[in-house]
């Protein structure tokens, strides 16, 4: 078998010009604090702030000047952006280590564009699954698809892990506001059984209708809960053909589906080029689709595309995600960042920063660059985040105050979906005072000049010079979602440029599901094989079994 090959030879990170020029620029800028920066420089507001696509991203309460910025740039065009950025779109093999093409960018393309792999146009493929989605979801959404006994189907049950379920999970509840109120989605993914359980402990099984999503069809956590669901519905419908009126799969593996009992009538196809956390716009995103409709469905879609064509043909110097991507590569690398903050005040998107935490870490938690070289610098944040107001009654005290540097996003919208008396405005002063507050803190002086006493000065400063990424839109539609999810899918894509790794494999996640394949049977009481694993795994199972067995 032959070694793929990167597709682009580039000179390793270090030995790039612009990065050397980088790491002494940014001692620079260490120590200046953006009070300064934002005395020396009126314009420095618009200078750095972007408007592209409705969103409006205000990026100049970062640690960075105009020399930084064009340093970035210049890192960005030398480690090959371009080039990469064409190359994924062009459908050639970017995902090195899986031989494969990375083309959720086709998932959202309109009908008549034309995208290539392995040589064949993608793009009907992907309008023709897309229709059958349409029709599925518009007869479960108007009463046609009948259950076995007839009755009308009003919960959606979405059974998958990862990325075939963070998706999902996050779109329905960021566009809950648009939902079918009277249908119930729930999601189940954790193969603890508290999971399913409580997901359909009040649901009628002539009602329910369960989605399996595994784009392997091979999942422990889905295949033992698809099982589960299995049993469980037909406790209660008694006969095997009921399956079919109560199953639907969202899978690249026609024969397992079938294995499994599902009628490939009931399948939903995608393809291997589509990454498990880039699927959501595929027919993984199906109970999306039956919550809010076909059209709003297509909606998001075309927010997706829009920020795609963005990416593609936007010059670097205004390419939000471009921007935002470096200014991770920056703070990761000259300022010791090991997080980055995602922090909504939009209640809808209060599971928006789970779902980034697999999209961002699963693609660039990596330690060796495509040709298998050991990187000697920082790859992949960890991305976290909760939505404000809440979160500022908890973790923010250590973002302000604490030792930890943590670059923050703040996203907020203009207009309320839900608009009460002035609760948006409460809402929207707190995004732009904790921006503030993290750029501008409060000196000593400042403290004192308001009467607190010498001894408590210093634990009432706040030193500031915390950077922030502020992005404001106007509300929460469905291609408005769209928009901001590709916004972050190019960025992860960019930092994945410039560290040179593979931001499409996940071979991080192998070693754990085959050691627990080994131990599965380990955990029988009866058969009770000796244990040969070190002596604390050893010691952990042989107490589970004790506890077992007592019970
Ligand atoms: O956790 C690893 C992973 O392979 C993810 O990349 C993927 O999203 C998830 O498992 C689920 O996989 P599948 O859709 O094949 O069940």
């Amino acid at each position: 078998m032959t070694t793929p090959q990167p597709i682009q030879t580039i000179a390793p990170l270090r030995e790039r010009k612009a990065w050397t020029a980088l790491e002494e620029h940014a001692a620079k800028l260490r120590g200046i604090h953006l009070r300064q920066l934002f005395a020396d420089d009126p314009e420095r507001a618009t200078r750095f702030t972007l408007e592209a696509l409705g969103l409006y991203f205000d990026y100049s309460k970062n640690r960075i000047d105009g020399e930084a910025i064009a340093l970035l740039l210049e890192l960005a065009a030398q480690s090959g952006l371009r080039h990469h950025i064409d190359a994924m779109f062009e459908g050639k093999k970017i995902n090195v280590t899986e031989k494969r093409s990375v083309l959720h960018v086709a998932l959202r393309a309109p009908k008549g564009e034309k995208i290539f792999s392995d040589g064949v146009d993608v793009v009907p493929e992907v309008h023709a699954v897309l229709d059958k989605m349409a029709d599925c979801a518009d007869r479960i959404r108007s009463g046609d698809w009948k259950g076995h006994t007839g009755k009308r189907i009003r919960n959606i049950v979405s059974v998958g892990i990862g990325g075939s379920d963070l998706g999902p999970v996050m779109a329905y509840e960021a566009l809950k506001y648009y939902s079918q109120r009277d249908m119930t989605f729930r999601f189940v993914s954790n193969v603890d059984g508290a999971d399913f359980v409580e997901a359909t402990r009040d649901l009628n099984a002539e009602e329910t209708l369960f989605i399996i999503c595994s784009k392997t069809f091979t999942t422990l956590e889905t295949m033992t809960n698809a099982h589960t669901a299995r049993e469980w519905a037909l406790k209660t419908l008694g006969d095997e053909k009921a399956i079919a009126r109560h199953f639907i799969a969202v899978s690249t593996n026609a024969a397992k589906v079938a294995e499994f009992g599902i009628d490939t009538a009931n399948m939903f196809g995608f393809w291997d080029w589509v990454g498990g956390r880039y699927s959501m716009d595929s027919a993984i995103g199906l109970s999306t689709m039956i919550a809010v409709g076909p059209d709003h469905f297509r909606e998001m879609l075309s927010g997706f595309h829009a920020m795609d064509e963005h990416f593609r043909a936007t010059p670097f110097e205004s390419n939000l995600p471009v921007i935002m991507g470096l200014l991770v590569v920056w703070y990761n690398a000259f300022f010791d960042a090991q997080t980055v903050a995602v922090l909504p005040y939009e209640q809808y998107l209060k599971r928006f920063p789970a779902y980034l935490q697999q999209l961002t870490m699963e693609s660039n938690g990596k330690h060796v660059t495509l040709d298998g070289v050991e990187v000697d610098y920082q790859t992949g944040p960890i991305y976290w985040g909760e939505p404000g107001t809440n979160g500022q009654h908890s973790f923010y005290q250590l973002i302000h105050q604490g030792t930890k540097f943590i670059p923050c996003d703040f996203i907020g919208f203009v207009h309320a979906l839900d608009p009460i008396g002035n609760h948006q405005d409460l809402l929207m002063a707190n995004v732009f005072a904790q921006a503030e507050a993290l750029a501008f803190g409060k000196t000593p002086e400042e403290v004192r000049a308001g009467g607190t006493p010498e001894w408590l000065v210093r634990h009432k400063t706040f030193e500031g010079n915390r950077p922030s990424n502020a992005i404001l839109a106007d509300r929460l539609t469905p291609e408005l979602l769209g928009k901001l999810i590709a916004l972050y899918e190019h960025s992860v894509f960019t930092q994945g440029v410039i560290w040179q790794i593979d931001s499409f494999d996940q071979w991080g996640v192998e070693l754990g599901k085959v050691l627990a394949e080994r131990i599965i049977p380990e955990l029988a009481l009866g058969s009770e094989p000796a244990l040969k694993h070190d002596t604390s795994t050893n010691a952990l199972i042989e107490r589970y079994r004790r506890g077992k067995g007592a019970v």
